[in-house]
């Protein structure tokens, strides 16, 4: 169970551990003046409909109420450990899973926390002025409950690094509240948290895509021989799963009010619909082409030597370990990678441990194509022709295999020239970007929905059309 009676929420026994309890007693009020600083803009007096952790059982942790943000109850919780718990994959295959980090693995351990972590309030950053234009107060709360959540991830990891790291996980916590997102002199650690999320389309494909990429990295966690990083995550991806719905279902709902528009004027074209003050489907496929190309990115080169060590020294196992059914140690294994061969894509096989950051970016395409199935389902039911695809996967990328070619979204290796003159089909455009900016008014009254996104199909909670969900004193 959670105690909520500690200053820091906890179910790890943090009173049983003096020095612990008071490192990270020293890090809160850092991490608030952050919240402050950096958190959602002016929102520190509103009160807000939030979901808080009662307690880690799968069923029934949430507990829901007004809340003024600053008073959430940011705290460390882990999935309750496993009695004699095996490692399930690498070199270290059947051994117990490790309580304490080993002395050999510990800098790469605390790489991959550092990086997990830093992502979790380059986020926050990246979104805090969005609430200014939320198209309602549903989609507001959603929002700040998806910033609270990303804020307590960062604890989640901050814990970790105190617990485990002595000295240098604390200078790591500390530094972890001293990036900023797209900072010049002291950025987030990945290029894709120092981008804008300029408006609430951005907001939605973040969480739709990037989030996604959150889930993969935090499921692949959870498989980890380190113990108390598997139980970290696998909380973690319980919150993760919220912030996935807030994203395919607001892009959902924008879809859905194009296509009514379409079928009330008869016509798909986008000057009309533009003038309806929709955003017309093509944008919106621009926009998804966009998303999954930076996120693409996230999961680093296909060929990877860092990921094999990863693996087989048990830091790091593949989506789903423990239900794949292999050797798990993948020794003379293979995986259809794709290559470049004169100006063609191919694909060819490689050694499967050399390929786990690509297998990982694999199956987050996959879960991704599902979720572009479902927006399809709208269009189709209102009968609209239009149908969402994703781009081939080396289109517009940054690392990897495609870093320096031109890939049309059709997969085909284009000239500089020509991909120079045809990317405006592809990408969103200064004039596309400042259209959707057009649309971003401020919605609050509650039941209402700003003009471009349709309301959505039931409240948080299941309360009503018309709730309050959040005041602003
Ligand atoms: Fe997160
Ligand atoms: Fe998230």
């Amino acid at each position: 169970m959670i105690d909520y009676n500690e200053r820091i929420p906890n179910n790890v026994n943090l009173s049983e551990n003096k020095v612990l309890q008071r490192a990270l007693e020293q890090w809160q009020p850092s991490f608030l003046q952050w919240w402050k600083e950096m958190g959602p803009d002016d929102s520190g007096n509103f009160d807000v409909y939030l979901r808080t952790a009662i307690s880690v059982d799968p069923s029934g942790w949430a507990h829901f109420d007004h809340v003024k943000m600053p008073d959430y109850r940011w705290g460390i919780f882990l999935t309750p450990s496993e009695a004699d718990k095996k490692i399930t994959f690498g070199d270290h295959k059947g051994e117990d899973v490790w309580q304490e980090v080993p002395g050999e693995y510990r800098s790469t351990l605390r790489r991959i926390i550092v990086t997990q972590g830093d992502t979790e309030p380059a986020s926050v950053e990246q979104q805090r002025h969005l609430g200014l234009t939320a198209p309602s107060l549903y989609d507001l709360r959603n929002l700040f409950q998806v910033n609270v959540e990303e804020g307590r991830h960062l604890w989640a990891m901050v814990y970790l690094l105190h617990a485990y790291f002595g000295r240098d996980g604390r200078e790591e916590g500390e530094a972890l509240l001293e990036r900023r997102s797209g900072d010049a002199d002291n950025p987030r650690i990945l290029t894709a948290f120092n981008e804008k999320t300029p408006d609430w389309l951005s907001f939605f494909m973040f969480t739709f895509m990037t989030d996604r990429d959150g889930k993969f990295q935090l499921a692949s966690l959870a498989e980890s021989a380190f113990e108390p990083l598997s139980r970290t995550c696998k909380f973690m991806l319980t919150e993760e799963a919220h912030h996935l719905f807030v994203g395919e279902s607001g892009i959902a709902r924008a879809i859905q009010r194009t296509c009514e528009v379409m079928n009330q004027l008869k016509t798909d074209d986008p000057a009309r619909l533009r003038a309806a003050g929709v955003i017309d489907l093509p944008t919106l496929q621009k926009y998804v082409n966009f998303h999954f190309s930076v996120t693409s990115d996230l999961y680093g080169s296909e060929i990877s030597s860092n990921a094999a060590t990863y693996y087989t020294t048990g830091l790091k196992g593949r989506f789903e370990e423990s239900k794949l059914s292999d050797d798990h140690k993948l020794d003379g294994d293979s995986y259809e990678v794709m290559d470049i061969a004169g100006d063609k894509i191919i694909t060819q096989s490689v050694a499967a441990l050399s390929t786990l950051n690509e297998r990982l970016r694999d199956d987050w395409v996959a879960d991704v194509q599902a979720g572009v199935d479902r927006w399809n389902r709208v269009p189709e039911k209102l009968g609209v022709p239009f149908r969402f695809k994703l781009p081939h996967k080396g289109f517009h990328r940054k690392i990897g295999l495609f870093a320096d070619l031109c890939v049309s979204p059709d997969g085909q290796i284009l000239a500089p020239a020509e991909w120079a003159r045809r990317q405006t089909d592809w990408l969103p455009t200064a004039e596309d970007r400042l259209y959707v900016h057009s649309l971003m008014g401020r919605c609050v009254e509650p039941g209402k929905y700003a003009n471009w996104i349709a309301a959505p199909a039931r409240g948080i909670n299941n309360q009503a059309a018309d709730f309050e969900y959040v005041r602003f004193n």
